[in-house]
């Protein structure tokens, strides 16, 4: 792989040269890439040896004015290692003004970021936010680990092992592209279910899991479409997304589009009733108190685990409690491969929130608990099970 190095100014700099040693003799091409603030820490010459290239340091005394981008262009990962504080902000923001940061923005690659510093800045809230800005963005952290740190300070904040940092580009890698060729059907967010011209009923599901997932399928090589509730989130890169806004308008997408999908991934809050005639004219004000009654949605899952010949499909059980139970019985009753259980109603996890924590419940009998995480990082280990999955079930028909 031709990878990436950026090298950040802290002390940690110079393990930066043990992680281009050790890059290389994995087989990989190393490009170092310093900033200011790093060559104060380590000359250049000292990556330029180790790696056989010249060091990029200064976006303006470069051949070509845009060498950024063809470095960017001709390059499989980058990893910015030592990540500073300062240099995590700039990530997390989009500044650009130096070669590191960027050639970040034009950077369409998968990306690992090794972070180092004071223990309080790393746990200084604005640190904190700008990490978690980059794990949402898809970004590997590793580390920071703990221990005695160069300001005479214990604590969160040295530099991971090199060894860990190449074992994290390893498993970054190994995951790259393990869903091309496949097309993935997902859907995200609420329904709408109008009470008249200017009411809805709804729910409180924010779409980030699903637009999660999308992105991670779309990263990992699959085409993606992702058919949509009303969210306020931005369409992910690469993926066709179809939106809609009842029960019923998804289940026609659904199925509309539903052709080559080989993996059908159900995280829409479907509304399960609806006014099956919705009155044409506001409904006024004309009795101390009023009724309404529904009917039942279509159940888009139900009628997919019916038709849905070799898929895998994926649903989800949104419980407040007994998780596990309601997850497998929704799995049976639904012809479900696997189930993502997750606890809401709570303050910390669930609809609105960036993080989830959830169980995966599989057709095999297997139940896996994933800790709290970011919703990217759940979405990435769910198509790391649906896989292993599918494998396991091909073996067990002889397929
Ligand atoms: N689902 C669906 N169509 C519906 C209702 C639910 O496709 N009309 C799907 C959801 O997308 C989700 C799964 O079914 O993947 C479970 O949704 P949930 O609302 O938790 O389950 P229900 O079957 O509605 O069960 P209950 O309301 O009794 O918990």
């Amino acid at each position: 792989m031709k990878i990436l190095l950026g090298i950040g100014g802290g002390i940690a700099a110079y393990k930066a040269a043990e992680l281009a040693r050790l890059l290389m003799e994995r087989g990989h091409e190393v490009q170092a890439i310093m900033t200011a603030g790093a060559q104060e820490f380590v000359r250049p010459l000292t990556f330029a040896a180790l790696t056989g290239r010249k060091v990029l340091t200064d976006l303006f005394a470069i051949e070509s004015a845009i060498e950024h981008i063809s470095v960017a262009q001709e390059h499989d990962l980058l990893v910015v290692a030592p990540a500073t504080a300062d240099l995590i902000a700039k990530l997390a923001h989009g500044l650009a003004d130096d070669f590191l940061s960027t050639l970040y923005l034009a950077f369409r690659g998968p990306v690992v970021v090794a972070p180092a510093m004071n223990v309080n800045m790393w746990e200084h809230p604005a640190t904190q936010k700008n990490v978690e800005t980059l794990r949402q963005r898809g970004h590997r952290i590793a580390g920071p680990g703990e221990g005695y740190l160069a300001c005479g300070m214990t604590g969160a904040g040295r530099l991971v092992d090199p060894e860990a940092i190449a074992n994290a580009i390893a498993r970054e890698t190994e995951r790259r592209r393990d869903l091309e060729g496949e097309t993935v059907l997902i859907t995200a967010g609420p329904t709408q279910e109008p009470l008249d011209p200017v009411r809805y009923i709804s729910n409180r599901s924010s779409g980030k899991m699903g637009y999660a997932l999308a992105e991670a399928a779309a990263a990992r090589g699959a085409q993606v479409t992702l058919i949509s509730g009303p969210v306020h989130l931005a369409p992910p890169r690469g993926v066709k997304v179809i939106s809609v806004r009842t029960a019923v308008e998804m289940r026609d997408q659904v199925f509309a589009n539903l052709g080559a999908a080989g993996i059908v991934i159900k995280s829409a809050a479907v509304a399960d009733f609806h006014l099956a005639r919705v009155p044409d004219q506001k409904v006024k004000k004309t009795a101390a108190r009023m009724s309404v009654e529904f009917d039942p949605t279509p159940d888009i899952l139900f009628e997919l685990g019916r038709k849905k010949g070799d898929r895998l499909l994926i649903g989800f059980a949104a419980e407040t409690q007994n998780l596990q139970q309601e997850a497998r019985r929704k799995m049976e009753s639904k012809n479900c491969d696997m189930v993502v259980g997750n606890l809401v109603g709570g303050s910390e996890s669930g609809f609105e929130s960036d993080e989830n924590e959830v169980v995966l419940v599989l057709c095999t009998g297997e139940t896996i608990p994933v800790p709290r995480s970011s919703k990217r990082e759940i979405a990435e280990r769910i198509f790391d099970e649906v896989l292993k999955l599918r494998l396991a079930l091909h073996a067990a028909h002889g397929r």
